[in-house]
């Protein structure tokens, strides 16, 4: 019902829903509702990703291709966009392989994951070279660049890659990039922004799936920074690389789901398991389960297709053999995938996470709980109470868009920012689909009788 000048509201409730909360949330995925044959829809079932580190030099490969077309729908090349690759002398880009591989993915419809734009490793020559405030703004000037080439056309990069130490310090790695000083690593996240607004970053690193590892503490205290002093981080890639030296934890849940709470997409992005059988089949089937149990696990990468094809071949630790044959740690993560996110055993991915305001007499309270997510949207659903003559509105940050909704009958201000919801004759609950554009807040809700 329009509001008029006599049915002015009496009471209005904000319940002002902040990010932080948000990334708390964990839900459950949404069960199969079939069995697929592939990585990659197995996946997307539950709004997931799956994919793969792809070489360049590969593409010639039939069997490969073969495999990569058929399997999986994300790509990131292995080295072709790494600093050595893309500029191999200051000031001179070269992105003839990663364009390759992009080129290709989009045309099978695959997306690309970017990998990796600031790293101590694999740096050119000129830039091993560097130090101080000229290898920091050759750094910033490299971050700017590839970012602004590729800007639009990637899902994700990983900004940072590989900037702590292992073993018990928790702190930085040392290398010519942290000796220009503590703040590179947000330095380097702000350039990537400001190049590429709408491209989710993340910080990346192995050593980090174990909860008790002082490594993994030290990423989570700068997650945790970097998102209360809003520097740009969207996502955590964990690398999961195992073998029997560096086994999958026990906590490997616990970690994703702990990052997830600060706000994050969680990523596996360059996942083999070193091995054989049925103990490397029940490896992966684990890896795969623990992020299907964390909503903001949204998608897994394994680091090659071919045993043969991958930088430790010798471990046999990826999906297909030598000769491109499915092998059992294939059906377990097919099987893992197709078979949902639901975990009961974990609280945290059965909780519903609604947030209510108080009461209050004569007025009305809008409830809102998180729906189900994708990689590119979310549903949110709004329950009032207190009236069956309500107006709700829902506000949400640039830049989102609401893109749909149902029972209820809604209006937009100009900006388009600002849904004014009233009863369709539905109820007194009603949802709505966000295309969050890389920002993952919820909206803020006002209720008031109409
Ligand atoms: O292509 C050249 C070849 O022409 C030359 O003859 C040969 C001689 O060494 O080198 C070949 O290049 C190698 C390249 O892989 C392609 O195979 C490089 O030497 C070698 O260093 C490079 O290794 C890559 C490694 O990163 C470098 O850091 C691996 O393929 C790649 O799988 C690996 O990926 C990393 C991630 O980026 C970050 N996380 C760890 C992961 C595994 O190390």
């Amino acid at each position: 019902m329009p509001l008029t000048a006599k049915s002015v509201p009496r009471i209005a409730l904000v319940s002002s829903l902040l990010a932080a909360v948000a990334g708390a949330a964990v839900l459950m995925a949404a069960p199969a509702s079939g069995a697929a044959s592939t990585l990659g829809a197995a996946a997307a079932q539950s709004g997931r990703y799956f994919g793969t580190a792809v070489a360049a030099n590969k593409l010639s490969d039939q069997t490969y291709v073969g495999i990569l077309n058929r399997e999986f729908n994300m790509v990131t090349p292995e080295n072709e966009m790494k600093i050595d690759a893309t500029e191999p002398n200051q000031g001179q880009f070269s992105y003839g392989n990663a364009d390759r591989i992009v080129a290709h993915a989009k045309a099978q419809g695959m997306r690309v994951r970017g990998h990796t734009l600031a790293w101590y490793s694999q740096q050119p020559g000129w830039m091993q070279n560097m130090s101080g405030s000229t290898l920091r703004s050759a750094m910033l000037n490299h971050v700017t660049q590839v970012a602004t080439h590729y800007k639009g056309q990637l899902y994700s990069w990983d900004v940072v890659n590989e900037a702590f130490a292992d073993g018990n310090s928790g702190g930085r790695r040392d290398s010519n990039l942290q000796r220009t000083g503590n703040d590179w690593i947000e330095a380097a996240f702000r350039a990537a922004r400001a190049a590429d607004p709408n491209t989710k970053l993340c910080y990346n690193d192995y050593n980090t799936d174990d909860w008790g590892q002082a490594k993994t503490q030290g990423v989570y205290r700068m997650v945790q920074d970097f998102k209360s002093r809003g520097v740009p981080i969207d996502c955590v890639g964990f690398q999961s690389h195992f073998n029997s030296n560096s086994p999958v934890p026990s906590n490997y849940q616990t970690t994703l789901s702990s990052f997830a709470a600060l706000g994050v997409d969680v990523q596996i992005t360059e996942l083999d398991i070193e091995g054989s059988g049925s103990s490397q089949a029940s490896n992966y089937q684990r890896v795969v389960q623990a992020c299907m149990a964390v909503a903001r696990c949204n998608g897994i990468t394994v680091w090659g297709i071919r045993d043969s094809d991958s930088w430790r071949s010798s471990g046999t630790p990826l999906l297909f053999d030598g000769s491109g044959n499915k092998k059992a740690a294939y059906t377990s993560v097919l099987n893992a995938l197709n078979a949902g996110g639901t975990n009961p055993t974990d609280p945290t991915t059965t909780t519903t996470t609604t947030t209510t305001q108080n009461p209050q007499p004569g007025g009305c309270t809008a409830t809102y709980s998180e729906g189900q997510k994708w990689n590119d949207r979310f549903n949110g659903n709004v329950t009032v109470s207190g009236t069956d003559n309500w107006v709700v509105t829902v506000t949400v940050s640039s830049p989102q868009k609401v893109i749909s909704t149902w029972n209820t009958s809604a209006t937009w201000d100009s900006s388009g920012n600002v849904m004014t919801a009233r009863p369709n004759g539905s109820g007194n609950s009603f949802g709505f689909t966000i295309q969050h554009n890389g920002n993952w807040n919820w909206p803020s809700l006002t209720c008031s009788t109409g």
